[in-house]
């Protein structure tokens, strides 16, 4: 049985309204389109996957709400094995994201809310059967100390298998705000670091971000830098520069760019191209390429 691709994260919902142009505060205005979809880092990651033909499963906290069905069905649309997933009783409501792409540029405006939600917790993460897996993703959600104690838990795991059945694992760095991601570079075989972050340490390019934060991440790793249209950079485990440019999509008359999830997209595609042995640089390139895809098509639904 092929070994599945294990996403642990955030399912939220995305309600998407298309504008013509950005609105301006206390404006009124009619928009272009408007949608529902599933959101969240690791539940568009996780789908992606499925989508490019990989085993994909999604770890996360389910409320008991009608969102929550809506997410629950669309994972199993896209084929996402949901089985470990936690319900959460005590009255909690889907996190939403109320979204605003521009139609001209594909700029995607997020307003999220997720306050107190509840994260998947170690000692749940604890019980999953690990031979199932060769790569488990970890989106850098703010229960920073539990996914730092899960990565530890494969760690222990990898010494106790033979090397061809040992989990590879991936960690997003994201969110300029939570500090405590701060000290997870050196807990993943990969690390995917966000350009947000890179910009809010100071760093001056991509370039500078990936070699200076290689520093800190640990022996044998590499990190990787999505950059929006400037494509993707990277610092391999031979400490060398990689980069991929960008691959814009070509639209055709009357087609938007949207890069809602583009990021996403691209781990995704990254994560199984190195899954499958592919090299760095192969890796780089496919992640761009599919996430270049992505920005000229409404959703994912064209990626498979
Ligand atoms: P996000 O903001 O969703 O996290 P990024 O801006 O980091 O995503 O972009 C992720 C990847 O998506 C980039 O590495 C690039 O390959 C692709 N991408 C994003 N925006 C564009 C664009 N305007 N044209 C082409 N590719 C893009
Ligand atoms: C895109 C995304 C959206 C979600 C938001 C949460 O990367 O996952 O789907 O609303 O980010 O921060």
């Amino acid at each position: 049985m092929t070994k599945r691709i294990l996403v642990v994260g955030l399912a939220c919902v995305d309600i998407i309204s298309v504008v013509q142009d950005y609105p301006e505060e206390d404006s009124d205005q009619r928009v272009l389109d408007y949608y529902w979809q599933r959101g969240g880092n690791a539940a568009n990651t996780s789908c992606v996957l499925s989508l490019l033909g990989a085993r994909s499963e999604f770890l996360g906290t389910f409320a008991t709400d009608r969102e929550a069905e809506f997410l629950k069905e669309v994972f199993q649309k896209y084929n996402v094995v949901t089985e470990n997933c936690v319900t959460n009783t005590d009255n909690v409501k889907t996190p939403t994201s109320i979204v605003i792409t521009n139609s001209k540029n594909g700029s995607r405006t997020i307003l999220h809310h997720g306050k107190n939600w509840p994260e998947i917790k170690p000692e749940h993460f604890k019980k999953l059967d690990l031979t199932q897996y060769k790569w488990i993703h970890f989106e850098g959600r703010p229960s920073c100390d539990d996914i730092k104690d899960m990565l530890l838990w494969i760690d222990e795991y990898n010494k106790t298998v033979d090397k061809d059945a040992r989990i590879r694992t991936s960690l997003e760095i994201e969110k300029t705000t939570r500090i405590g991601l701060d000290n997870l570079f050196d807990t993943a075989d990969t690390i995917f670091v966000s350009k947000d972050y890179v910009k809010s340490r100071g760093y001056k390019t991509k370039e500078e971000g990936v070699q200076k934060l290689y520093a800190k991440c640990r022996e044998g790793s590499e990190i990787i830098c999505p950059w929006g249209e400037e494509g993707a950079v990277a610092v391999g485990t031979d400490g060398m520069l990689h980069s991929s440019p960008a691959f814009p999509p070509k639209l055709s008359p009357g087609q938007n760019m949207e890069t809602l999830a583009a990021g996403d997209t691209f781990n995704a595609a990254f994560i199984l191209s190195r899954s499958k042995g592919q090299s760095l640089n192969e890796a780089l390139t496919f992640g761009c390429q599919v996430a270049g895809a992505k920005c000229g098509m409404k959703g994912i639904d064209g990626l498979d």
